[in-house]
């Protein structure tokens, strides 16, 4: 048995590895139906596509998990934002409207993100039982880095944008966490087994902000998916050495490592978790020999403890699906 909700709920100690962003555009089988799917959030809204795409990898690499494929600006999407996917440029949104915002309906936002159940639905009936279906969303902060574009080019913040506009951050956080709290439990009722907090930003943070902005509306969350019996694995991407205070304050069953966290660090601060991750994904780029080497720092680490497999941020374009094989096979013959 090696299923990640196994590994999380019951923290045994057993090989399974997944990777983040593992059905995309570096596999030629996704670029093809991406090829004639030009809308992205259409794509993302095509329940048949979309499970295809999610067992993509499965098919190729067999490995223990799948993610169901769709983005974390699904969500801003159902709230009222148009979301545009420019090639080379990143995703871009509309101008955010707190009058809209927050005049949003729940039963419409569940409508409008039907068509992700109904894929998840689809995908569990026809992956594996001992195979976990993860599903994900984007923490409150990340969301809303893109939500207000935040974000200047150099991955700065534009902290007077903030000011200018006068938002209220912390109605607007309250009212985000409530509507994932929602596609988190229809994604659960539609057959997810375990839950992803992608909080790739929360490394922009100002130290001082770290509780408000990012501890406390992922707290939030992890205890609605507590309730839920769901179990759950963070990701506050970039926040150095407070890996340890989030650990210890939001107590999620899993912890993904980003590539910056050093595993020794990691296995002596963090405890009372299931580490996952870490594995720099520009290794994959790089020789074989180059790639292993890092894999094995990680690998031979954590073999005594509950461990996932899986990278420090997703697999990358460029990446060789035939070095993904070579990595996955490595991992399992360690
Ligand atoms: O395989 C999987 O991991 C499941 C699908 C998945 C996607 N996005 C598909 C996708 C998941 C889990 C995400 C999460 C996501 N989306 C995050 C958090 C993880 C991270 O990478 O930090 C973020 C920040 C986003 C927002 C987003 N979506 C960006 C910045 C981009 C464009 C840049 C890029 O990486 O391509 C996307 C587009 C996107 N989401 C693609 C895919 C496969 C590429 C779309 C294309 O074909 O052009």
């Amino acid at each position: 048995m090696n299923s990640v909700k196994e590994i999380l709920k019951n923290k045994v100690i057993c090989k399974s590895v997944w990777f983040m962003r593992q059905a995309g555009r570096y596999l030629p089988e996704f670029r093809e139906i991406r090829s004639k799917n030009k809308d992205f959030i259409k794509l993302c809204l095509n329940s048949e596509l979309s499970s295809l795409i999610t067992l993509q990898p499965i098919k190729r690499f067999n490995l223990d998990s799948a993610i169901i494929f769709s983005d974390i600006l699904m969500v801003p999407y159902a709230l009222g934002q148009e979301v545009d996917f420019t090639k080379n440029f990143g995703p871009r949104l509309s101008n955010f409207d707190q009058n809209i915002f927050f005049q949003n309906d729940k039963k419409k936002f569940t409508n409008k993100l039907d068509p992700i159940y109904k894929a998840i639905e689809i995908t569990r009936n026809n992956l594996d039982r001992e195979k976990s279906l993860i599903s994900f969303i984007g923490a409150p902060w990340t969301l809303l880095i893109y939500m207000l574009n935040l974000k200047t080019n150099k991955n700065e913040l534009n902290l007077l944008k903030l000011q200018k506009n006068n938002y209220n951050l912390s109605e607007i956080l309250e009212e985000l966490i409530t509507y994932l709290c929602i596609h988190l439990k229809n994604q659960i009722n539609a057959g997810a087994d375990v839950v992803q907090i992608f909080d790739s930003w929360a490394g922009l943070i100002p130290s001082s902000d770290i509780a408000r902005y990012c501890l406390l509306p992922n707290l939030k969350i992890v205890e609605f998916c507590k309730r839920e019996n769901i179990p759950t694995i963070c990701f506050p991407k970039g926040i150095k050495e407070k890996y340890e205070e989030f650990n210890r304050m939001v107590k999620p069953d899993g912890i993904n490592l980003d590539s910056e966290i050093d595993p020794i660090w990691a296995k002596s601060k963090l405890k009372n978790v299931v580490l996952q991750g870490g594995l720099n994904p520009n290794l994959l780029l790089k020789t074989e020999r180059e790639m292993l080497d890092g894999a094995t720092k990680y690998i031979q680490e954590f073999k005594d403890i509950p461990y996932i497999f899986n990278l420090g941020h997703g697999l990358l374009p460029e990446t060789d699906p035939d070095k993904v094989k070579k990595l996955i096979k490595f991992y399992r013959n360690f």
